[in-house]
């Protein structure tokens, strides 16, 4: 048996599983609303339909009462008429009793053997009317209630002096009544679509009240998530969504503290590391190349001041092993920082790298810088272009597979633009970009290296069209 209840639910509860779903699916403001108007509505309804329903007890019970009450006066009333034949008074007492109380749609009187004495109907009398009610002559009356094209009837029946004179016979029509409970009915429809339409109006103002402040939350969030850490949200009220703004706000707060810090602490990071960089690159070019050419020259003064061919030989030999370790240790400092970025400038020094570069790798590089020439930036505007293009370019050679590069780098009075653009395979941008970090710190160092000096870099690829990286700093 227990067996069961681990199995898939059952068709309700799919059914009210899948309805509690949809109806958690709506809007905060539809939930509310709903809520408001739905239960005016269903109030509304429930007031209205038991207000009908005890108007009817109560009224049809009042007519009962009154059709008994009037029909035995009417026998007490018309025992002497009967007994001394007086068709006439008779005639005039039912006519008297039709026309004086309300309700009564007829009345008739009957003589002991059950014929008609008299009667309010003019002409004709209904058809089987005679035989719907009938009293015995012990009852004090017996009540009948009779469906007519016209309506219901309640018609009672008299005994007229224990039924030895006859039977009198009266009946009420419900029209009445019908007529009190639909005039009930209205007023209460009418009273339900007035308050529910106050309801909109009040469910409306609320769910503008509650939900403003949360939309404006949702917006900082968003905001915030995009890195716009001065954004704060607004408090409209000391309540729930005023306590979540100001916690949303002391987060954003701490975030942008971390973010500072982190800022600050990169940028110590990366400008330790060029000036590291910086003094080996020195260093391998003034001090070790310089030995190192030293000792070429001293090699072929002991070449050229020796004789004997095998000496000669030997000391050529030597002189080319250390000539190719000099290109080396020349090709290593220009790798860690090329001196001619410090010396001659953003725009010499990407000229001189993209030479060796398109000769290494192998690629087409369509290059044109303009208004940098002869133009120093700073120190660190120019470290991070630098890098930065040298980066681009590397993931060129490494990954796009094209033949074709173009590093445009132009300077303005106000801010400086790098754009790389290859005609390789290109890649999914945002797919890469939320992979896992590991891949893609390359693509996340040329954007940190952009935001650090306040620019911004755009990364612009698809699959099989090639890739554009754009890169714009203000001056
Ligand atoms: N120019 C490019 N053409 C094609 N794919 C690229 C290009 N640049 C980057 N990518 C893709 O983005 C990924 C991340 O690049 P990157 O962060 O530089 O890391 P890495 O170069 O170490 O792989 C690369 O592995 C490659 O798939
Ligand atoms: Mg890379």
């Amino acid at each position: 048996m227990s067996a069961n209840l681990d199995k898939a639910p059952t068709w309700p509860q799919a059914r009210f599983l899948s309805l509690s779903q949809t109806l958690l699916g709506f809007s905060l403001q539809v939930k509310i609303f709903g809520l408001v108007v739905g239960s005016l509505v269903l109030l509304g309804t429930w007031v209205s339909f038991h207000t009908r329903t005890t108007l009817q007890v109560s009224l049809t019970q009042q007519l009962d009462d009154r059709a008994i009450s009037i029909s035995r006066d009417l026998s007490a009333r018309s025992t002497d008429l009967i007994l001394t034949n007086n068709a006439f008074t008779l005639h005039q007492l039912a006519r008297d009793t039709l026309e004086n109380n309300k309700d009564v749609r007829y009345v008739f009187i009957l003589d002991s053997w059950g014929r008609i004495l008299a009667h309010t109907f003019g002409d004709h009398f209904p058809e089987g009317l005679l035989e719907a009610n009938s009293a015995a002559p012990q009852q004090r009356y017996h009540l009948e209630v009779i469906s007519t094209e016209e309506g219901l009837i309640h018609d009672v029946a008299v005994p007229v002096f224990e039924g030895k004179a006859g039977m009198v016979r009266v009946g009420l029509s419900e029209k009445g009544i019908q007529q009190v409970l639909n005039d009930a009915t209205r007023d209460g429809i009418l009273a339900t679509a007035f308050f529910a339409l106050l309801g909109t109006l009040a469910g409306f103002l609320l769910t503008r009240i509650l939900t403003r402040p949360l939309q404006e939350l949702v917006e900082v969030a968003r905001a915030v998530g995009s890195g716009d850490w001065r954004r704060k949200a607004r408090i409209y009220a000391p309540d729930e969504t005023g306590l979540l703004a100001e916690a949303i706000n002391e987060m954003t707060d701490k975030l942008a503290h971390a973010q500072e810090v982190r800022s600050q602490l990169l940028k110590k990071v990366i400008s330790a590391q060029e000036e590291e960089r910086q003094r080996l690159a020195r260093e391998l070019h003034d001090e070790t190349s310089q030995s190192l050419t030293a000792l070429i020259l001293g090699l072929k003064a002991l070449g050229d001041s020796t004789p004997g061919e095998q000496v000669k030989a030997r000391t050529g030999e030597l002189r080319d092993q250390v000539s190719r370790t000099l290109e080396e240790v020349r090709h290593l400092a220009l790798e860690l920082r090329p001196s001619t970025l410090d010396d001659a400038g953003l725009a010499a020094a990407i000229r001189r790298y993209i030479l060796d570069y398109s000769h290494k790798c192998h690629l087409d590089v369509d290059l044109h810088i303009t208004g940098l020439e002869e133009k120093r930036l700073d120190w660190e505007i120019e470290t991070a272009l630098y890098r930065i293009i040298q980066e681009a370019l590397t993931n060129v050679a490494r990954h796009s597979g094209g033949q074709n590069v173009s590093v445009v780098l132009e300077g303005r009075e106000d801010s400086i633009t790098a754009i790389v653009e290859d005609d390789g395979q290109g890649f999914n941008v945002e797919e890469t970009l939320s992979a896992a970090p590991r891949q893609q710190l390359g693509l996340f160092g040329m954007k940190e290296r952009a935001a650090l000096i306040g620019g911004t870099l755009t990364l612009e690829s698809s699959p099989g069209k090639g890739t554009t990286v754009f890169v714009k700093i203000p001056l």
